[in-house]
């Protein structure tokens, strides 16, 4: 049974903060062991990162060139590097985000100082060297040990241009492979995931569904299958709550595409201030964990649309853009959209991991938005120091459940509303299985209660291995180059197994995660 803290009228709650529950009494979470389906395994893409031109991400934010006084390796900052590998990092996503759109990928091959200039028009005006090209990138991914999925220009390229990208990179033999070659690649790289085009409903080219449907049939066709190469053709899918382009791009090419793109950021809205990433009162708070959730909505109505075309769900949604997007950091460049990463976020990226741990039949890649420096990062950096933000903490916690079997989990939560009149758990989970152990993790987004959560285990051989947990003295905590594990994992051991119930009091504002071996 659910206990609802409190219930205000949704036009109360618009306009006034929510008060806290009285008491914040004990919740269950249960394994469902019964309903586990081995077939359901959370793929390791969910954990995908997207790398685009814009602000400080590349330059500065994973590449400094083999010159910079910043320690490098081969160009790569060296602590970004150790960093991103402790991820264990699946896939990135590379060159945009709109960027993606603007690129022609011929300015970024050969010699270094040769390769033209441009204006990067989306994102501040900033003169873009090219340095940092299709070489860069895909010796990046080997480097990381992540998979490459390339964004291909649709909106200003030409079907010519991709086509021959894809046969630079993965052929063998032949015209484009000569090229690599010459410019010091013998061997082909591996490209799987090939994104055709970005928001092609906006910035990647203003078009109408059925125009981009078309599009979409036309430059796919001619981006081939190179030797033992396999690509995964992902189409330039919705925005948030725009059901007709996923129904039209279903209707007319589905059979062309191995996934249909999403994006979803946790967005006060997209005129006007987004708000402060650290200056944000306790409301806000609450109103961000429930437009973050509200994506589990957003998911199960695309996918219902999906359905109706594709009921085998060969088709995956690829959420290749989330996160939070908060105001830039006073001070810095406009249009390079550098914010401050706290706890709140923390909570963003865990919650929004347990609802694509929910939806694995169709979600099968997720893309946090960015992984430097921009939006909602795993890693800021200022000249040759580098800071963690809270959500790489989570996602370094969350490693355990890539490529693990789901466990699903009943809890019974308490909930509050929050503004908008929506209402959320305060007290999320997820299970998975892998090798012989169990990973729980659990957040609670209550700002003030600990909440007593036990976790039944009947009937099962178990041993409580380990525990961590990310939390902050306020909610607003951060990272900074100052004070740079203000919030940070530490070991957790609040945790108990004793007749066949693990027991624990999880803290307010929390992520807690127990290994349990079985
Ligand atoms: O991630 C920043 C931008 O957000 C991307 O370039 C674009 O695709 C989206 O609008």
């Amino acid at each position: 049974m659910k206990k609802v803290c409190k219930v205000f009228a949704a036009a109360v709650c618009a306009v006034a903060p929510v008060a806290t529950c009285a008491a914040a009494a004990g919740v269950t979470v249960t394994p469902r062991f019964d309903r586990v389906d081995t077939a359901l395994t959370i793929p390791a893409e969910i954990y995908g990162q997207f790398a685009e031109h814009l602000g400080t991400c590349i330059y500065g934010g994973l590449w400094v060139g083999e010159d910079s006084p910043v320690p490098n390796t081969d160009g790569y900052r060296t602590d970004v590097l150790e960093a991103l590998r402790e991820l264990r990092v699946p896939v990135m996503r590379w060159p945009g985000g709109c960027f993606a759109d603007e690129y022609h990928w011929t300015d970024g091959i050969g010699p270094r100082h040769q390769r033209p200039r441009m204006v990067n028009t989306n994102w501040g005006g900033t003169v873009e060297d090219n340095s940092f090209g299709t070489h860069e990138f895909f010796n990046l991914c080997e480097l990381i040990g992540c998979e490459p999925y390339l964004s291909g220009n649709v909106g200003s390229g030409t079907v010519e241009e991709l086509a021959k990208w894809v046969e630079y990179i993965t052929a063998e033999d032949g015209p484009m492979a000569a090229r690599r070659k010459a410019n010091g690649r013998e061997k082909p790289w591996r490209l799987k995931y090939l994104g055709v085009g970005n928001e092609s409903w906006g910035c990647g080219g203003s078009f109408t569904p059925e125009a981009y449907a078309n599009e979409y049939r036309r430059y796919q066709t001619y981006c081939r299958d190179f030797g033992s190469n396999r690509l995964y053709k992902i189409a330039s899918g919705a925005s948030d709550y725009d059901y007709n382009w996923t129904d039209v791009l279903m209707r007319n090419a589905r059979d062309h595409m191995r996934g249909l793109s999403l994006h979803y950021y946790t967005v006060p809205g997209w005129t006007g201030s987004k708000g402060s990433a650290t200056d944000f009162s306790d409301d806000d708070h609450y109103w961000t964990m429930g437009k973050c959730l509200e994506i589990e909505d957003v998911i199960a109505r695309h996918d219902s649309i999906m359905t109706v075309y594709d009921p085998d769900r060969r088709v995956a949604l690829i959420v290749d853009e989330w996160g939070t997007w908060w105001d830039q950091e006073p001070g810095t460049v406009p249009g390079h959209l550098y914010q401050q990463n706290t706890m709140r976020d923390a909570l963003v990226a865990a919650l929004s991991l347990n609802v694509f741990h929910r939806h694995t039949d169709r979600v099968r890649m997720a893309n946090i938005a960015q992984i430097a420096n921009v939006l909602q990062s795993m890693i800021l950096t200022r000249g040759d120091r580098m800071v963690l933000t809270p959500t790489y903490y989570v996602f370094k916690m969350y490693a355990p459940h890539q490529g693990a079997t789901v466990v699903p989990v009943d809890i019974d939560s308490p909930e509050r509303i929050v503004r908008g009149g929506r209402t959320v758990p305060t007290v999320s989970a997820t299970a998975s299985r892998k090798d012989g152990m169990l990973t729980v993790t659990l957040s609670n987004i209550d700002l003030d209660k600990p909440v007593d959560v036990s976790i039944p285990l009947s009937g099962i051989k178990a041993r409580l291995e380990s525990g961590e947990i990310l939390t902050a003295a306020d909610i607003r905590d951060y990272n900074d180059f100052g004070q740079p594990e203000r919030v940070t994992l530490r070991p957790y051991d609040g945790a108990r197994l004793k007749d066949g119930k693990l027991s624990l009091s999880l803290p307010a504002k929390s992520v807690v995660s127990l290994r349990v071996r079985l």
